[in-house]
């Protein structure tokens, strides 16, 4: 008899790892499948987790080089120990998916080694067995998308995880693709002493994000040394021992321009992982951009096979995974499991970083909802001044009548961390009004939102 279990979660990412937990939290016999060595997905091994430790390392290097002595710190001799850096960001990426092995043994999840695939409704085969499950959940994630003509090797033409991987800084990085992935990369490597040149086929970077944070972010990334090929497009690489030789060409087409680089980013996106796990034998219908097909309860075509994360609609982000996979568990368990899509945050960890919830002024302007903006700088922020960190602003945008916020989009130092605060409200369904009226410590970079809010109505105070 094969074992049987109520739910079998395919993949251990964000979306899939956090959906098991929940389970198993409410009384479900639950199984993971993972075929990569360790759990954590995409997330934890090769994506937010270890570029997020370089981040940090790379910055810290370009303070002690660069930015501590206008605080009169006066460091000399410093150098790069690249080796340690990565060992360092092996570790802490050791450290977290042995932490979600131990979540799993806690909870009684059981993990199934090895690739899934879903041979019936009902039924998952991994590594030669087959196993029952009342209920299947596909949370296989994303992968690189390739792009014609440049093909990846890991080592001189790399996706993300080769340039998380990499053992000595290039002489000159090209970056194809100006989203969160090229200037998060590009930041670390031209911190560490890279050239980076960045060729985006939009005439903007970050699409998506609001425009005014896009071009104020672009001037900054310059400032610091990224150079930027707006409206040009890669049309092949070759490769020999001294480095890769790019096409490049204007978007609308025109004169081909040769770039030589030591090494290439490829960065123009993710795609759905949905390769080798039985979907169209079974009939799980997708998308026409390849994405498995839900409802609003995650529920696929085939009753008892559902789907979160990356590998469907909507923002492909941990988080966003992660809530899909608590809401999918509880309605399972016969409960209301519900995610909020206009309150998901969106962060890029360039310093300053990037923050953005809810709708863009863009967005409000297609969609005929009259708003108000209210909009506030770091430069008049003094705990911004103490930090010696004056680049960017707080944007929140508020219903015109009902003063509800719509958004907010940030540019500054941690505004990552402060954005949580706006998809609260939002969440709340809270005014700008309520926002302004609540007190924030001072002098903290927090005041920054509250004097937005402020200004929404025309009444900020430090400005
Ligand atoms: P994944 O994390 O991709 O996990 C899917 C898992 O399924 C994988 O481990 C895979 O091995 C496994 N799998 C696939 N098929 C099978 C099968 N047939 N059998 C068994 N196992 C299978 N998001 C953020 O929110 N913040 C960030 O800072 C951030 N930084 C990122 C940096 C980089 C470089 C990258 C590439 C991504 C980053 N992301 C970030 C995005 C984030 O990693 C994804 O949104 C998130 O991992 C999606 O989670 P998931 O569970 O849907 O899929
Ligand atoms: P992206 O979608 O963010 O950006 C891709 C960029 O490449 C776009 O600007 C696009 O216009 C451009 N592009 C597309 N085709 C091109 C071509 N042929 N030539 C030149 N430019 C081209 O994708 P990216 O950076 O690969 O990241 C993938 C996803 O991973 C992100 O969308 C995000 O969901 C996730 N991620 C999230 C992070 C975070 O939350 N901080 C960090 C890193 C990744």
């Amino acid at each position: 008899m094969p074992e049987s279990f109520d739910v079998i979660v395919i993949g251990a990412g964000p979306g899939g790892y956090v959906c098991a937990i929940r389970a198993a939290q409410l009384g479900m016999k639950v199984a993971c499948v993972e075929k990569r060595a360790t759990l954590g997905g995409t997330c934890l091994n090769v994506g937010c987790i270890p570029s997020k430790a370089l981040l940090q390392s790379s910055e810290h290097f370009e303070e002690a080089k660069h930015k501590l002595a206008e605080h009169g710190v006066v460091l000399e001799g410093v150098k790069l120990d690249l080796a340690k850096m990565q060992a360092r960001k092996g570790e802490v990426v050791s450290a977290n998916v042995k932490g979600v092995e131990f979540l799993f043994r806690k909870n009684k999840v059981t993990w199934l080694k090895g690739a899934g695939r879903i041979v019936s409704p009902g039924k998952v085969e991994v590594a030669g067995e087959t196993y029952e499950a009342k209920n299947i959940v596909i949370a296989t994630g994303s992968e690189s998308t390739p792009l014609r003509n440049v093909e990846v090797d890991e080592k001189q033409i790399v996706t993300s995880t080769g340039a998380l991987e990499l053992e000595k800084v290039p002489g000159h990085l090209v970056v194809i693709g100006g989203g969160v992935i090229g200037l998060e990369l590009g930041s670390v490597w031209r911190r560490l002493g890279a050239e980076v040149t960045v060729v985006e086929f939009l005439d903007r970077l970050v699409p998506g994000m609001d425009n005014e944070v896009a071009k104020q972010l672009e001037r900054t990334l310059t400032k610091q040394g990224l150079k930027f090929r707006l409206k040009s497009k890669v049309t092949g690489a070759t490769k020999d021992a001294g480095g890769v030789t790019l096409m490049v060409e204007p978007a609308a087409g025109g004169a081909v321009e040769e770039i030589k680089a030591d090494v290439v980013l490829l960065a123009i996106g993710r795609r759905p992982h949905t390769e080798g796990l039985g979907l169209e034998e079974v009939g799980v219908a997708l998308d026409e951009r390849g994405r498995v097909k839900t409802d609003a309860h995650f529920a696929t075509n085939v009753p008892g096979i559902y789907a979160i994360g990356d590998v469907i609609a909507g923002a492909m982000l941990a988080h966003k995974a992660e809530d899909e996979g608590v809401a999918l568990a509880e309605i399972l368990a016969g409960q209301k499991g519900h995610v909020n899509y206009a309150a998901i945050p969106g962060v890029i960890y360039t310093w300053p970083e990037v923050a953005s919830v809810g709708a863009t002024e863009e967005e409000l302007k297609a969609a005929g909802i009259a708003y108000k903006a209210g909009k506030f700088p770091f430069t008049a922020n003094g705990r911004a001044r103490a930090m010696g960190d004056l680049d960017g602003f707080v944007k929140i945008l508020a219903d015109a009548k009902t003063d509800r916020v719509l958004g907010a989009h940030m540019l500054g130092p941690d505004v990552g961390t402060l954005i949580a605060e706006i998809s609260l409200a939002i969440e709340f369904g809270a005014s700008a009004e309520d926002v302004a009226r609540t007190c924030h410590a001072h002098p903290t970079l927090n005041e920054v939102v509250k004097e937005a809010a402020l200004a929404v109505d025309g009444r900020a105070l430090h400005i």
